[in-house]
């Protein structure tokens, strides 16, 4: 159980594509000390999720999880969710504007429009397949995590950059009008 280190946006590792775990080794020591770090790291960090590129290592790996978060209090909650080779699909084109933050991108915050439903496959830490259809905000906090993945930030979907806020100047200035957003969100999918 460690508190890694969370790197930060202009390390290479966030920008290269991540490596599939051999399906064979998800019961490996190696990967189950990865997940645990992911977990404790994240949970140290007030994150939602954490992909494993977050804490230098570029393995298709990604834990999220979503209780009383002082960071996104508006956010529905989400039980602890250990995702390995996720893929995703979008099963819908219409999007929601998603103010997003991320760790490895100190203070700031952005609009990125993200799809409100999609489907999510990988495997659970013990190698059993999970297949789930997502909605709402909790959608886009799974397709922000498969980025990492990909070596996308949330920076780079940021289509007007006028958007950009320090979470200070967010609080004051767009954070209610967001939180309005999620509410109807939240309101239309239950998560
Ligand atoms: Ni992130």
């Amino acid at each position: 159980m460690t508190v890694r280190e969370i790197v930060r946006i202009g390390h290479p590792v966030l920008r290269q594509p991540a490596r599939p775990v051999p399906p064979q080794e998800v019961g490996a020591a190696w990967v189950q000390s990865l997940i645990d770090d992911l977990i404790d790291t994240m949970r140290a960090a007030c994150g939602a999720g954490l992909a494993a590129n977050q804490i230098g290592e570029p393995v298709r790996v990604c834990v999220i999880e979503v209780g009383d978060n002082p960071r996104y209090p508006y956010k529905p909650r989400i039980p602890l969710t250990v995702l390995v080779n996720p893929e995703l699909e979008l099963l819908t084109d219409e999007v929601f504007d998603n103010y997003e933050g991320c760790l490895s991108v100190p203070d700031l915050r952005g609009v990125v429009a993200r799809r409100v439903r999609v489907r999510v496959r990988a495997l659970d830490r013990h190698g059993a397949p999970i297949d789930r259809v997502v909605e709402g905000l909790s959608a886009g906090t799974f397709q922000h995590e498969l980025d990492h993945l990909d070596g996308v930030l949330f920076v780079d979907r940021v289509t007007d950059p006028h958007t950009l806020a320090t979470w200070d100047e967010f609080d004051r200035r767009h954070r209610e009008a967001f939180v309005h957003r999620v509410e109807a969100l939240v309101a239309r999918f239950g998560s």
